[in-house]
């Protein structure tokens, strides 16, 4: 069975090593734009033509099924490549909001993601279904996609602001971005028992296996 994954970098291939371990028989192809990235930043409209244009390797391999493994282009231009590309089974990831709210004891949770993604209808209605009543803290991580993306992950103060979310009584951190998941063992370091840091790519793999069926993956 063949898994495309696309993200607009490094965050991609962060899902992909999880799917690997989760999907051993899978064969697994990724697929960036790293001329482009970040993403995060960018235009709706721009987001849309980038990701047309560089998820054609994976389209022109016959893949059973490709990944988003970038909230950002889920939140803007997964509704257009569907259309695009009827016959391709597309598994978008948004922002972990429904499982944090309802885990959260605290009432304060902490989503960490592009700008893009933070300003997107889809990320207001999950806010609007799922965390009424939530204080959901959004802070600002707009370098942090190109700091990691160049290799310099070291430079981004995980520890400070998760250390800054906690004094803000969070106990449920989403890291929305694919990129931070590079990040994810120092923010689970830093958090301690304090706070659940939360991601998706298990979920991703579920997510596969109901869809392709746990033997053909
Ligand atoms: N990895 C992407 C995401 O999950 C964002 C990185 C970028 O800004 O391109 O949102």
């Amino acid at each position: 069975m063949k898994i495309g994954v696309f993200d607009s970098g490094i965050g991609g291939r962060a899902v992909a090593k999880r799917l690997s371990e989760l999907l051993p028989d899978a064969e697994i192809i990724c697929v960036d734009d790293h001329e482009h990235v970040p993403y995060g930043s960018r235009p709706e409209e721009e987001i849309i033509q980038l990701t047309d244009t560089a998820i054609h390797p994976l389209i022109d391999a016959k893949c059973d099924a490709i990944v988003i493994a970038c909230n950002t282009v889920t939140t803007v231009a997964i509704t257009h490549l569907r259309t695009e590309y009827p016959d391709m089974n597309f598994v978008g990831i948004e922002p972990m909001v429904k499982p944090a709210a309802t885990q959260t004891k605290s009432g304060v949770i902490a989503v960490l993601a592009t700008p893009v993604t933070l300003a997107s209808h889809s990320y207001k209605l999950l806010k609007e279904t799922w965390a009424e009543g939530v204080i959901v803290l959004e802070p600002d991580t707009t370098s942090w996609a190109s700091l990691i993306e160049a290799g310099k992950a070291d430079e981004v103060p995980i520890e400070e602001t998760v250390f800054q979310l906690i004094e803000q009584n969070v106990d449920i951190i989403v890291l929305a971005c694919t990129h931070y998941h590079w990040l994810k063992e120092r923010a689970v370091t830093e958090a301690g028992s304090r706070a659940l840091v939360l991601e998706p790519s298990d979920a991703i793999g579920s997510r596969i296996i109901s869809l392709l069926g746990s033997e053909s993956v």
